[in-house]
């Protein structure tokens, strides 16, 4: 298992995406507790990416609850129907808000994030859960940032 990750800082997301991805993959192969590699996951794409808040939401219980999270204090319980995380557990699909404050229904843990996205781990048919990454900058995700976490969800896929 790496002991550490190496992100050149300099680098262009795209391209920090691409030296994250193996790292991780290298991080929980051979890990089969699921809170272990999730716990990882995002200690790692917080390190490597430098998000400001990145973390999961579990669908368990009827709505979704948190899980491992890297940053600030956040909300632990969120009904199917509200919210990002709401909107991408019903629709099974990323969801990319530039502006939150411009999504009705967007919940606020904290008042510092501006954009976020979402996106789910989907096992046959069901969401198990949510990746959420907030920014606290406006329009701070785009494609590259699907494309790259679309990859990591289907990682989270296979743990299940
Ligand atoms: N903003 C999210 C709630 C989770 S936190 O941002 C960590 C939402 O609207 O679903």
């Amino acid at each position: 298992m790496a002991e550490s990750l190496l992100i050149d800082a300099n680098l262009s997301k795209e391209e920090k995406y691409k030296a994250l991805l193996p790292q991780i993959e290298a991080l929980t192969t051979g890990e089969t507790d699921l809170i272990a590699n999730i716990s990882n996951l995002v200690a790692a794409l917080r390190q490597g990416m430098g998000f400001f808040w990145v973390g999961v939401y579990f669908n368990k219980e009827g709505q979704l609850v948190l899980g491992p999270f890297q940053g600030p204090i956040a909300c632990t319980r969120i009904p199917y129907h509200k919210g990002v995380c709401g909107a991408c557990y019903t629709q099974q699909k990323t969801m990319l808000v530039p502006d939150v404050e411009a999504f009705p229904g967007h919940i606020a843990c904290s008042s510092d994030s501006k954009s976020e996205i979402v996106l789910p781990a989907i096992v046959n048919g069901e969401v198990k859960l949510v990746l959420d990454v907030d920014s606290d900058k406006l329009n701070d995700f785009d494609e590259v940032d699907q494309k790259y976490l679309e990859q990591v969800m289907k990682l989270v896929e296979s743990w299940y």
